[in-house]
């Protein structure tokens, strides 16, 4: 599969923040606490949340200081001029689920993106034609008034000083920048930002300062999330947006609302997996890929053998056939709920045999697929952070520009970088997004609708308590990498560190290519290859962050062994 000039193979490399070519060698269990813990792809994120819990503050307001954060250290992947989906358990038992995923604007059209009757990537991609409405803040805010103790403005002063002060940019953020350079020099403010707030060929270490933004989180901190969605920000978004050929208005932005959602529930092995409904495809999947693996014994296969990867990835063949024809927004397209059937399951287990790949000619159909919905009311660019708290509060929360840097717009004077989002609709029938994701109607582009997405943010309980949160970055290799963490958890007993160290492997139909880590290693391989797969083997795939529960009842948490996060804990 060709995208951009890019293969499939190479965009594995570069999404995320997994640019480090080795796994470190996993240490045993992870950083462990006794009173709360937070894991995110930097360092200074998570120390930021863990500041949170030692001012008073529970996980949801660590979960806050993480992304506003995150928003600054690792801006290309994730921010306020982006969206998220975020998963908590409260201590008292219940479970929400909040979609700040962006929106299209009011005057997007099904065809925007077609130019003599092809899909342009590029205008899907940069600029202002590619920018959804973006919902993290307003994500953000609402999980502050209803489930945080500290002031939202706390902590986004705390961000703006990191954004003031500067921080010195990690491997991969320098990396980014240098792949991104030339996109990024074609929009003025990002060229001011990125390119001359950096040395020619940025390094780590180099040091850059966000002013711009430093003042925006605090016109936030002062006027409240009103300065974004009906105020200042909106108008001179729009501004910008309508003069280089966009489709935003301000009343887009004021018509922006957070949407709590109900989430999906599966088991596993006599587990509980919670996750993230549509427009997330994420949790569907990872529940209906467990749901098609519970009939298969991975255990005794052994970790990371042949027989394990082959049957893993041939469920996730059968699960990315049947994301590419049902899923969409549910507030616009019918998804059926049979998708997490374990019925159905069972029914498409039967393709799988365990000497050859099979040939997964399209998607299934779920029992019910005509009268059984996910219901409106029910309510490696990309980041992942866990965090937990001592009262029983977890979060899982998975934020987006989409690819490196967005749409590469910083509107004007403001350092807030806007999203690509709307590349996540399927810009025509069957033409692959730049994840190599094709979809048909039900996520082609609507006024207002959201943009499928593959995050994830998963929370496994085990009798009503959490265990496990986890999530990754990376496009589709998000099902992925989340489903790996929870089967070697589940199945293997390994600790948030060893399971997010043990090696990954990605299908998602189409392109019919297994993608594995070659830490797998040439055995494993070579019979992967004698049983009929396309392999395409990845120095490092993706970006995972989990925390679970220690076996003393504290908690241990691990940011991905391949980045350069940390988890830390209180
Ligand atoms: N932009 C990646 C996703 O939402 O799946």
């Amino acid at each position: 599969m060709k995208r951009a000039g890019l293969t499939l193979s190479l965009l594995l490399v570069v999404l995320g923040q997994s640019l480090a070519t080795t796994p470190r060698a996993p240490r045993p269990g992870g950083e462990s606490a006794a009173n709360g813990m937070v894991a995110t792809v930097n360092p200074i994120a998570t120390r930021a949340g863990v500041e949170a819990l030692k001012a008073g503050g529970n996980a949801v307001d660590a979960a806050i200081a993480c992304a506003l954060t995150l928003g600054v250290v690792d801006g290309h992947n994730s921010g306020i001029g982006g969206g998220c989906f975020l998963t908590i358990r409260l201590a008292d038992g219940r479970i929400v689920t909040l979609d700040g995923r962006e929106t299209a604007p009011a005057a997007a059209a099904r065809d925007m993106f077609l130019r003599n009757g092809k899909a342009d990537s590029k205008l899907s991609q940069d600029g202002a034609l590619a920018v959804g409405i973006p919902g993290e803040l307003a994500t953000l805010a609402y999980a502050s008034t209803n489930f945080g103790r500290l002031p939202l403005r706390q902590l986004l002063e705390a961000a703006a000083r990191v954004a003031e002060n500067g921080f010195a940019i990690d491997s991969h953020y320098a990396s980014r920048v240098r792949a991104t350079r030339t996109e990024l020099a074609a929009f003025p403010d990002a060229r001011a930002v990125f390119l001359r707030g950096l040395p020619a060929v940025p390094a780590k270490g180099d040091i850059l300062r966000q002013p711009d933004l430093a003042d925006s989180y605090r016109a936030i901190a002062a006027q409240g999330t009103d300065w974004f969605y009906r105020g200042r920000f909106a108008t001179k978004t729009a501004t910008w947006i309508r003069t280089h050929g966009g489709v935003v208005t301000a009343a887009d932005f004021a018509r922006y609302a957070v949407v709590p959602r109900e989430p999906v529930h599966g088991t596993y092995r006599g587990f509980e997996i919670v996750s993230f409904p549509p427009p997330s495809s994420g949790g569907v999947h990872v529940i209906q890929i467990l749901n098609l693996l519970e009939r298969f014994d991975l255990k005794a296969m052994g970790d990371s053998s042949a027989d394990f990867v082959h049957t893993v990835a041939e469920a996730m063949k059968l699960a990315f056939a049947d994301r590419s024809k049902w899923l969409g927004d549910p507030d616009f397209t019918k998804v059926p709920r049979g998708l997490l059937s374990k019925d159905y399951a069972a029914e498409l287990a039967k393709n799988i045999r365990p000497d050859r790949a099979s040939a997964v000619t399209g998607a299934g159909t779920p029992p019910f697929a005509d009268a059984d919905f996910f219901r409106r009311e029910q309510s490696r660019h990309t980041t992942h952070f866990s965090t937990s708290d001592a009262e029983g509060n977890w979060v899982a929360c998975t934020a987006s520009l989409n690819t490196s840097f967005g749409s590469k717009v910083v509107v004007p004077g403001t350092g807030i970088l806007l999203n690509n989002h709307m590349d996540d609709f399927s810009a025509q029938p069957g033409v692959p997004n730049y994840f190599g994701l094709v979809g048909a109607e039900a996520n082609a582009i609507a006024a207002g609708k959201r943009p499928l997405s593959s995050m994830s943010p998963t929370i496994v309980l085990k009798d009503g308590k959490p265990i496990l949160s986890v999530g990754a970055a990376g496009g589709p290799t998000i099902i992925s990498q989340t489903l790996l963490a929870i089967l070697r958890t589940l199945d293997f007993g390994k600790s948030p560190r060893e399971a997010l160290a043990g090696a990954r492997l990605h299908h998602q139909w189409k392109p019919d290519e297994l993608h594995v880590e070659a830490a797998f290693g040439d055995a494993v391989i070579a019979e992967l290859r004698k049983r009929g797969h396309t392999v395409v083997v990845e120095k490092s795939l993706g970006a995972a962050q989990a925390v679970g529960l220690a076996p003393d009842g504290g908690f241990l948490g691990s940011a991905d062994p391949r980045g350069e996060g940390l988890a830390d804990g209180l």
